[in-house]
């Protein structure tokens, strides 16, 4: 039986750790949907056609820490408004999430568009200045050489195109649970992410 976690929210708030953290203690997979319009973005910096660039992703293309730069973001943010290049990238979204094994999906549309039926739906969001700054710290981590500034504008302008798109906008499901990390550290919001899961199983 298939089992769906809907994790959303904008940019930074900590999806991806605590999307990671859930699956690895439930034993689900785990995707992470942005590395999808990232790297259309990555490929379309490359001067590809976005539409053909969503039509013809392969696993290769989702991997690699060029895809987490801030610039690589913004295009991901600017792809991801053209309804025909999410359209392309619906179905393989769903089968991920149809999986036997249980699926935690994350994103900004997953609990609204992809998975309307998840099992769990979370919208986790944190203030920008706390999101911008925990980017910072992780890709500076990697050594990439960042300014604060610079994240919180990428953060920011990423938070307004995806919210006001008219296709798939960033907002929680009506049926979402909200998970607000701004005061939380990494350990907590997981906690209370799992605790939520473990409710509904
Ligand atoms: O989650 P991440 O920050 O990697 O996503 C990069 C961009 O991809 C987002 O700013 C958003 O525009 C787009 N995206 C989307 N729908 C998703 C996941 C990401 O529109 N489900």
């Amino acid at each position: 039986m298939s089992f769906t976690v809907a994790i959303d929210g904008p940019a930074a708030a900590g999806k991806g750790t605590i999307s990671k953290a859930v699956a690895a203690h439930f034993g689900f997979a785990h995707l992470d949907t942005g590395l999808l319009y990232r790297a259309v973005g990555a490929k379309v910096l490359h001067g590809a056609d976005p539409l053909v660039a969503a039509q013809t992703l392969e696993a290769v293309d989702l991997d690699g820490d060029h895809l987490r730069s801030p610039e690589v973001a913004q295009a991901a943010s600017k792809v991801a408004v053209d309804p025909d290049v999410r359209a392309a990238l619906v179905a393989f979204q769903r089968q991920f999430a149809a999986r036997d094994d249980g699926a935690v999906l994350d994103g900004r549309d997953i609990g609204t568009v992809i998975c309307p039926n998840a099992d769990v739906k979370l919208f986790v969001t944190a203030s920008s200045a706390k999101r911008a700054q925990r980017r910072l710290d992780e890709l500076n981590a990697k050594g990439m050489g960042l300014e604060f500034a610079e994240v919180l504008a990428d953060v920011e302008a990423r938070d307004k195109r995806d919210s006001e798109r008219a296709t798939a906008p960033l907002k929680p499901a009506d049926d979402a649970v909200l998970l607000d990390t701004s005061e939380l550290s990494a350990k907590e919001a997981i906690a209370q992410a799992i605790a939520i899961v473990q409710a509904a199983r």
